[in-house]
């Protein structure tokens, strides 16, 4: 197996640095348009098939280190009986937002072998596909993102009603983050059980609080995930968008890889991180609509300031976009290839 992703993310000697992109299976492949032409976004989640299939897309049209289960953080909101709809130009709409006590003292734990079951079975499949030519990644998104979006009822910009839950009823807000914990860690043991390799933690919403109390509601769940979980040695990568604030403090929470957005220098990053754990980031994915060039050049640039050794698992430093031509991500993926080994 080319398990050069595996062995970056225990920082274990490698010959070049493995890459993937965050959003890796989705809309800028015509691959992946053609098959969401034709089932919406929810039946493609929860039909093992075409996320399976999906899910290969880029391992095999753009030549990736690692796959990514086709799914979604809101999976488990969803299986929590917090449902949303997909809404097309607008994103993830909950019917029915959680708002109050009452709401949070009735939802229950996610059990990840029944109302999960598509995503594991989505897993294995995969795994049997993949035929041991790269890893498979699993994920889920981090306590207090999940509960934005259930408190939201949809995206937001500021955050208003979940910030209005933790500064006038944070206990109410606590007992939804425990039961959010509990859900992740047994829907993340449960995927490496199911066949994934690895799994990562989506904190997209972590950097819209301040330091301390993105500490309090976002990290120390993440580190109650990490430290109380069943991985038998798997690595798990933690990614919180917009909190290199705290870059110190998420090297310490037990991940093996701290995820990094575009927003910090890489040599910062590392120097901050030190030899703790392994790094994976962090290009802007708007580079990406940059000539092929710009993209070779800026790959160059950040391999050169994470520097000598192993540690690093090149990404974006967010999703790929949606209308970024096929052929820059490509030209992404092959400068890391061609341009890393000098660097090990
Ligand atoms: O990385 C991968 O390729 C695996 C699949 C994956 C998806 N969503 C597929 C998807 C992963 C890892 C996610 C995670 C996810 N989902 C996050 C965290 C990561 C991040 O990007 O910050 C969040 C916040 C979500 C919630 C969500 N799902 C949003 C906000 C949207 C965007 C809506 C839009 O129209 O832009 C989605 C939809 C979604 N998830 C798509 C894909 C491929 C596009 C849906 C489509 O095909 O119409």
């Amino acid at each position: 197996m080319n398990d050069l992703f595996l062995k970056a993310c225990k920082r274990a000697d490698v010959e070049r640095t493995p890459v993937w992109m965050m959003r890796q299976a989705g809309r800028y492949l015509p691959e992946y348009r053609a098959i969401r032409a034709k089932a919406d976004f929810k039946t493609m989640c929860k039909t093992p098939e075409l996320a399976s299939e999906v899910t290969l897309q880029p391992v095999d049209l753009v030549g990736v280190d690692a796959a990514i289960i086709f799914s979604d953080i809101l999976v488990i909101p969803d299986a929590m009986g917090v449902h949303f709809e997909m809404v097309e130009s607008k994103g993830p709409t909950f019917a029915n937002p959680i708002r109050t006590r009452e709401q949070i003292h009735d939802l229950p734990i996610a059990d990840p072998e029944k109302s999960l079951k598509y995503v594991m079975d989505a897993l294995s499949m995969t795994k049997r596909a993949l035929n041991r030519r790269v890893p498979l990644i699993g994920f889920s998104g981090s306590p207090w993102t999940l509960a934005t979006y259930m408190i939201e009822g949809s995206g937001s910009k500021d955050f208003k009603y979940t910030k209005q839950m933790m500064l006038n009823d944070p206990e109410g807000l606590k007992e939804l983050l425990d039961k959010l914990s509990k859900s992740v860690r047994l829907y993340l043991e449960a995927q490496l059980a199911a066949g994934a390799d690895a799994v990562q933690i989506f904190d997209t919403w972590g950097g819209t609080l301040a330091p301390d109390y993105y500490r309090r509601f976002s990290l120390d769940y993440m580190f109650n995930i990490v430290s109380t979980m069943h991985r038998d040695g798997s690595p798990v990568i933690v990614f919180s968008k917009g909190a290199n604030h705290s870059l110190r403090e998420i090297a310490e929470i037990g991940a093996d890889v701290v995820g990094v957005d575009w927003t910090i220098d890489m040599a910062d990053a590392r120097y901050k991180i030190g030899e703790r754990v392994a790094i994976q980031g962090n290009m802007d994915p708007s580079f990406l609509y940059g000539s092929p060039s710009k993209i070779r050049e800026e790959v160059k640039s950040i391999l050169r300031k994470f520097g000598k050794g192993t540690g690093h698992v090149f990404n974006l430093g967010h999703g790929i976009f949606p209308d970024v031509p096929v052929d820059h991500a490509k030209e992404f993926v092959r400068a890391v290839k061609e341009e890393s080994p000098a660097f090990h």
